[in-house]
């Protein structure tokens, strides 16, 4: 018979499936290159953000971390960390929206040299409440799409008093992050919550972007016939040629099981298409907040709601049809009752340029207008150089001659 879960270190599952944080923490641990530096952190603070938390610790920063919102926080994590040295917690599991702000300000009350952010929760916050302290603020980082939305906003509006790097948009976070990231766990929110299976039925994934294409592409591996719908017409060629159907979403209402928006727009599914829809259609959002699936339209057409089973709402529609939204149309891969997130070994990469943007910006010695700027290539090369070692696979290097090549635009030794 095995021992009993091991809870006296939380974060333990998780460092064996984060190869490239512990690879930073064991080189960092001996060259502390952020020693001197405070970092402000911002994130869903459970076991994986955990591990990127003392890597930055590790590296000799003292960090200062609070959720990026009220209700994802794991106790047992935070508790744990809190015990560490170089580290100090800002958040608590179930507190309350005000507790969460006033810690927000607390945290940023203690002056951060530098910012690593989710949202942008703790950046607006300091610009909004406290313009003295961001002008002496180094810089930033900041891992979601919808949080460089937002510092973008602020850069147009030329309010925004210091550089950010956009690890969101970085080859190393969005190719893996958002089309393997996203797919797998909202796949596996999905089924699990259902208990249905994808083989065999009809899967409608509505925006092939990073994420779009990711679901397509897992759903028909597990032998589901795949449809997508797509506004832009260079995305829906791709994913013609990728081998999916293409249709527009009132072609593909009636044939789907299954529908999975991932746009970042909203109303994707709407009255129209509810009204087309098979009994039993199983609706889930894996793109924007709330509002891919526009909710209050079912909730108009529905005679009643019940909840047949946790985390699906059944829409009673007059005509018998029932419609079972996953996850309160909330993105399934993070609201769902198994909900996870995203697995380890992708943070691990995403998390990892977190560390980066922050060794880079001020060990560096960048000297950046405020703006929002991308990481620099090479950065992200070495990354992915590592995260290749953690899995012990070789590539090849250009040798001399093809170096010559790619230098050469006359090409004149190009017939050997
Ligand atoms: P993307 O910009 O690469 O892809 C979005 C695609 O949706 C585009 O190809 C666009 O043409 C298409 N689109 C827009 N409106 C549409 C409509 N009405 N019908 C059909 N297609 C439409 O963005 P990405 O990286 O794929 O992200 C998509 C959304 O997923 C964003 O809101 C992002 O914040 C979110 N996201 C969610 C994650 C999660 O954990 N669930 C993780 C990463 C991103």
């Amino acid at each position: 018979m095995a021992d009993e879960t091991d809870v006296s270190d939380p974060l333990g599952w998780t460092r064996d499936h984060t190869p490239l944080l512990r690879s930073y923490q064991r080189e960092y641990g001996e060259t502390t290159p952020l020693e001197g530096y405070s970092i402000g952190v911002a994130t869903h603070m459970e076991a994986k953000s955990g591990v990127f938390v003392e890597t930055l610790a590790e590296a000799g920063a003292e960090v200062l971390f609070t959720g990026s919102e009220p209700h994802s926080t794991k106790g047992e994590v935070v508790e744990y960390l809190d015990e560490q040295d170089g580290i100090e917690s800002y958040v608590e599991a179930g507190m309350s929206e005000e507790a969460w702000v006033d810690a927000q300000h607390a945290l940023l009350e203690e002056e951060p040299d530098f910012i690593l952010d989710d949202g942008a929760e703790l950046i607006a916050r300091v610009h909004a409440d406290h313009p003295e302290i961001a002008q002496t603020i180094v810089g930033g980082g900041e891992q979601t799409t919808a949080g460089i939305t937002r510092l973008e906003a602020m850069e147009d509006q030329d309010v925004l008093e210091f550089p950010v790097y956009s690890v969101n948009d970085t080859p190393m976070k969005h190719f893996f992050d958002n089309v393997h990231g996203t797919a797998e766990s909202s796949l596996t929110n999905a089924l699990m919550t259902t208990n249905t299976m994808l083989s065999g039925k009809t899967v409608v994934v509505a925006g092939y972007g990073y994420c779009g294409r990711g679901i397509a592409r897992k759903a028909r591996g597990m032998g589901a016939k795949t449809v997508v719908t797509e506004v832009d017409p260079r995305k829906a060629l791709e994913a013609h040629m990728d081998g999916h159907r293409i249709a527009s979403m009132d072609e593909a209402t009636p044939e789907g099981d299954y529908f999975i928006t991932s746009t970042g727009n909203r109303e994707v599914l709407r009255r129209e298409h509810f009204e087309q829809m098979q009994d039993g259609a199983i609706l889930a959002n894996a793109g924007h907040f709330d509002v891919e699936i526009a909710i209050p339209h079912l909730e108009d057409l529905a005679e009643n709601e019940s909840t047949p089973t946790e985390g699906v709402t059944r829409y009673h529609l007059p005509d018998g049809r029932q419609l079972d939204l996953l996850a309160d149309g909330r993105l399934v891969n993070l609201t769902g009752p198994y909900s996870k997130g995203h697995p380890a070994e992708v943070m691990d990469m995403t998390f990892a340029m977190m560390v980066m943007a922050a060794d880079d910006m001020l060990t560096e010695d960048r000297d950046l207008a405020p703006g929002v700027y991308a990481i620099p290539d090479r950065v992200d090369r070495t990354v992915a150089d590592r995260k290749l070692e953690t899995l012990d696979c070789s590539i090849d290097d250009l040798t001399e001659n093809q170096e010559e090549y790619y230098d050469d635009w006359e090409h004149p030794d190009s017939h050997f």
